[in-house]
């Protein structure tokens, strides 16, 4: 199994290779890129730790070798928010490196499952579509927003309220990766009941929790630590899922469409990437409600990337 990071020496990337490192299964091989020049160092520093995950660095004219044999490419690559921004603030600067890497991976290793992470998500797996499309590797199977922090945060913030251990918390997130198309499903969440103030709460601090980071850090990031985290989660299930085990996460994917062209929801995943997308099931009536009234700024978000893709 090899894996690539790229936008490996971020905030993100080093958390990301880090947990990596230590959990990809023996014998792996994990591949580090960045322009960044400190990238050789981040995998010099990252190899002296005794497991069996070789680990190479690469800078600015090693994407393609980082690349080549890839079977998972991790994409955190791109400038985070400052306090103020929204992720769609992030656009001109990220969609153009998305676009870049994606076509090198079309090139090296189009048969890799990639999973994006550089926001806006809503938007950035619709511009990776369309690249992909156009060099005629595209495998909607293949291709994945990565949510999983969503999903991660919606645990946390309801084993904290509920006094509960989050590992025995399981909360569904729909939708998108921004503001209000992100919609935890709390109705859905076995052996808990929420008032309606709860929900509210609940659901606003879920969709608003990178907002949380950011203030937080001051102007110093967005999360790069539980996000390293979110990310080796869903990176270890697709490695899971490649080794034959049947294994279930929730990504932002291209699905029958009947939401959106890429909606964020429970994924059965195989060999080769989704097998199965899983269909989210009876809503309440405020999740109906919110869903319906995101669904119009995701499909905008979504058409901003097919657009940029091909202009
Ligand atoms: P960072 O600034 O710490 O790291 C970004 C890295 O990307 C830097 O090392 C930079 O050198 C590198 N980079 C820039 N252009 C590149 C290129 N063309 N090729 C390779 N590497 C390149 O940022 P951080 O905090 O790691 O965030 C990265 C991205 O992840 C941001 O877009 C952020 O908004 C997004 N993010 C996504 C989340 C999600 O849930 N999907 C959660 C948090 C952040």
């Amino acid at each position: 199994m090899k894996v690539a990071v790229l936008g490996a020496a971020g905030g993100i990337g080093q958390a990301l290779s880090l947990l990596l490192k230590t959990q990809l299964p023996a014998g792996s091989d994990l591949a580090l890129f960045d322009i960044a020049p400190v990238t050789p160092g981040v995998a010099v520093d990252l190899s002296h730790i005794p497991t069996a995950v070789s680990i190479k660095g690469y800078g600015e004219d090693g994407l393609a070798t980082a690349l080549q044999g890839a079977d998972i490419v991790l994409i955190p690559a791109g400038v985070p928010r400052k306090p103020g921004m929204d992720r769609s603030d992030l656009f001109n600067m990220n969609a153009g490196i998305i676009k870049n890497l994606v076509e090198a991976c079309a090139d090296n290793c189009p048969e890799a499952c990639i999973g994006i992470i550089t926001n806006p998500v809503n938007t950035t797996v619709a511009i990776a579509a369309e690249v992909l499309k156009k060099k005629g590797v595209y495998d909607k199977n293949k291709l994945f927003g990565v949510t999983t922090l969503d999903v991660i945060r919606a645990e946390t913030f309801v084993a904290e309220l509920k006094g509960k251990n989050p590992a025995d918390i399981h909360v569904p997130v729909i939708g998108g990766h921004s503001g209000t198309t992100i919609l935890p499903l709390l109705s859905q969440v076995e052996g808990i009941e929420f008032s309606q103030d709860e929900i509210e709460q609940l659901t606003h601090r879920i969709q608003n929790a990178g907002t949380e980071v950011v203030e937080a850090k001051a102007g110093g990031g967005s999360a790069t630590l539980s996000m390293g985290q979110a990310a080796a989660r869903f990176c270890l299930s697709l490695a899971r899922a490649k080794q034959g085990e049947a294994v279930t996460e929730y990504a932002y994917v291209e699905g029958d469409g009947s939401d959106a062209p890429f909606f964020a929801q429970a994924v059965k995943l195989g060999k080769d990437g989704v097998v199965e997308i899983l269909p989210y099931g009876q809503l309440s009536d405020f999740e109906a409600k919110a869903k319906a009234d995101m669904l119009d700024g995701l499909k905008g978000d979504i058409q901003t990337g097919i657009e940029f893709a091909n202009q």
